[in-house]
């Protein structure tokens, strides 16, 4: 393997290309337009800054680093791809229309991975004409600093793109660890409850912002209280997986606080937008 075929240059996508990209893949990576791609872009370079200010990197080095992604509007640059990301935003419309796109154009043994925080994996493979070769591949952010990736088996991939997938994520110095398809997977089954139960706290006036993230924090030891992390996320992407789980599970302990989507719908969504629990 050594040219990864990247959609979406997001937050997420910024982070997987930077990733990639150091361990010398050359990255193809697709946007819908070239504003996307610059913006993607700049992600990748002050991320590195950061590296080269620290003494981690050298200007050099940095230099080689973004000469090794190439920025794309073009889905017939794909056509030589390795192994293919999706970290487009999450929205099944066009997660889908892409992904039925790319299943034309993109050699057909190669590997499919989306970073869907939520969506089915099972779900967006049928999209596809490859659902052995699907998986999800979850990354978490920051993607340069965190450890984990969560690869999601499908009802249908096979073995041997299970282990492809984690010798990858290794070979990316991430630790992955292998969970089965259900709504939220493992990891956003179990956070986004606390991030939800938290806003529950705040709306019903148990304690303030401060005060809620303060026990988490110093009690157990998380590194971000819940509601520095929802705005870390973003309160749209939390609202999102938390109505995947309400409608997957229909189980209302799964049910979105109604401060959130209050908060959503007066588009305070977190870090993003200047605003969410705090003001940035
Ligand atoms: N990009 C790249 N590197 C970053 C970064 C970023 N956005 N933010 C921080 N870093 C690096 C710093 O350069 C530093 O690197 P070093 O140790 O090599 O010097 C290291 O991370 C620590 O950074 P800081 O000292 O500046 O700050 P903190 O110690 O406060 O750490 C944090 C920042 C790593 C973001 C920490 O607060 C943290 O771990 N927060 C929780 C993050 C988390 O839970 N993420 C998962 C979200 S859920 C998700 O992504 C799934 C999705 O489906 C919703």
């Amino acid at each position: 393997m050594k040219t990864l075929g990247l959609a979406g240059l997001g937050t997420m996508g910024s982070g997987i290309a930077q990733i990639f990209a150091e361990k010398g893949y050359a990255v193809v990576a697709i946007e819908a337009n070239e504003n996307l791609l610059q913006k993607g872009i700049g992600r990748v370079g002050s991320s590195l800054d950061r590296k080269v200010q620290k003494g981690k990197m050298t200007a050099e080095e940095k230099v080689k680093v973004l000469a090794n992604i190439k920025l794309t509007t073009s889905a017939q640059e794909l056509e030589q791809v390795d192994f293919f990301i999706e970290a487009v935003t999450e929205n099944l419309e066009i997660k889908s229309k892409m992904l039925k796109e790319f299943d034309t154009i993109i050699k057909p043994e190669v590997l499919f991975a989306t970073n869907t925080s939520s969506i089915s994996i099972t779900k967006l493979a049928g999209y596809t004409k490859r659902a052995e070769k699907f998986i999800g591949m979850h990354f978490f952010n920051p993607v340069p600093v965190m450890k984990l990736v969560e690869v999601v088996r499908g009802i249908a991939t096979n073995d041997e793109t299970v282990h492809t997938t984690i010798a990858l994520a290794k070979e990316l110095d991430k630790t992955p660890i292998e969970v089965n398809d259900f709504p939220g997977f493992v990891s956003n089954r179990i956070l986004m409850p606390m991030i939800n139960e938290a806003i529950f706290a705040l709306m019903e006036s148990v304690a303030t912002a401060e005060a809620i993230d303060g026990v988490m924090k110093l009690g157990m030891n998380h590194p971000m209280g819940p509601l520095e992390l929802a705005d870390f996320i973003g309160l749209d992407v939390c609202l999102d997986i938390l109505e995947v789980l309400y409608e997957g599970f229909r189980d209302p302990k799964y049910r979105p606080c109604s401060l959130l989507i209050k908060y959503v719908n007066a588009g305070y969504l977190g870090r993003k937008s200047g605003k969410g629990f705090y003001k940035y």
